[in-house]
């Protein structure tokens, strides 16, 4: 097992180039936990420093397969089945039927839903259980579209397996446990298929706009627990990009419980509901009117 020391100025170059890739800010504070998941990169590389890491990664042909590592090393990937159930209870109680409620009327039929750092897949499969719970069996009625994007190609690898230990299932009711999971061995959940089909799966930089731009009218975005792992500026921008990636007429982004957007100047509006924050889509602005606003 290799153990190399990594020097201050060896972290700098790394958190450098981490940050310039994906927008994730590692603090000083986090020398040591960047020695400690990047040991197992280097023994792969068969390279004996973090120095020479560097120059693999940045001027090596193999480096750039080799970031796509460093990124899925590094991302910080801990979530798990109905978190932050507050937020989702609003989803399913106040968001998802104003949004049905207005859509019928317009007589459409249609519903975009995106979860933008999904990790594993237990948000977006949460998400995608309220939705078929909702609709029951309106279900066949509404074209429902679930999208799932992260960084990490490997939590998507795990996101479009769907399986599952108790641990990630901790806040899942039983009801839910009992409808929408199969048993596997002895102590592994399956997502059932009639959910998995409704979702999605691709990797996204949410810093990068070029690729956010494929997604377009969502209806409801979660974005939970990533930006906090964000240098200012890339917040700002994955903000914006969510904005444009947004419903015109409605739309409505979650943050995570411990996010907000007093620091970013943005032209969502706020909408509390029982102390918590959701963001809505300033209807009928568009982000170059509300900047110039
Ligand atoms: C802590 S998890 C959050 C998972 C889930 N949204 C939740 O709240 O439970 C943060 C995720 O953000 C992803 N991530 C970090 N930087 C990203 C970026 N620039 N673009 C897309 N995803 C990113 C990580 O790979 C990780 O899976």
């Amino acid at each position: 097992m290799f153990n190399n020391t990594l020097s201050l100025s060896d972290f700098k170059l790394l958190r450098g180039l981490i940050n310039e890739r994906s927008g994730i800010f590692l603090s000083d504070a986090k020398q040591n936990f960047l020695a400690i998941r990047l040991n197992y990169r280097l023994e792969t590389c068969k390279l004996s420093t973090f120095k020479e890491y560097y120059y693999y990664l940045k001027y090596d042909p193999k480096g750039n397969e080799e970031l796509q590592n460093l990124i899925n090393a590094v991302s910080i990937n801990e979530t798990y089945f109905f978190r932050d159930s507050e937020q989702l209870n609003i989803f399913k109680n106040h968001i998802l039927p104003t949004l049905m409620n207005n859509k019928s009327k317009q007589g459409k039929r249609e519903l975009k839903i995106w979860s933008a750092a999904c990790s594993t897949g237990e948000e977006v499969y949460s998400l995608a259980m309220i939705v078929s719970d909702v609709l029951g069996r309106a279900m066949v009625d509404w074209d429902v579209e679930i999208t799932a994007t992260d960084i990490s190609t490997s939590a998507l690898v795990s996101a479009r397996r769907g399986l599952y230990d108790d641990y990630a299932l901790r806040e899942t009711k039983l009801s839910y446990l009992n409808k929408y999971f199969e048993k596997s061995g002895s102590e592994k959940y399956q997502v059932k298929n009639e959910i998995k089909k409704l979702i999605n799966f691709g990797q996204i930089n949410l810093v990068n706009t070029l690729s956010t731009r494929r997604i377009i009218n969502m209806d409801c975005i979660f974005c939970r627990n990533i930006i906090m792992y964000l240098d200012m500026e890339s917040r700002r921008r994955v903000i914006e990009n969510m904005y444009r990636s947004l419903n015109q007429n409605d739309g409505y982004l979650f943050l995570g419980q411990a996010e907000n957007l007093r620091e970013i100047e943005s032209p969502f509006q706020p909408r509390y509901y029982d102390g918590t924050i959701i963001y809505q889509k300033q209807v009928g602005v568009g982000l170059l009117e509300a900047e110039a606003a």
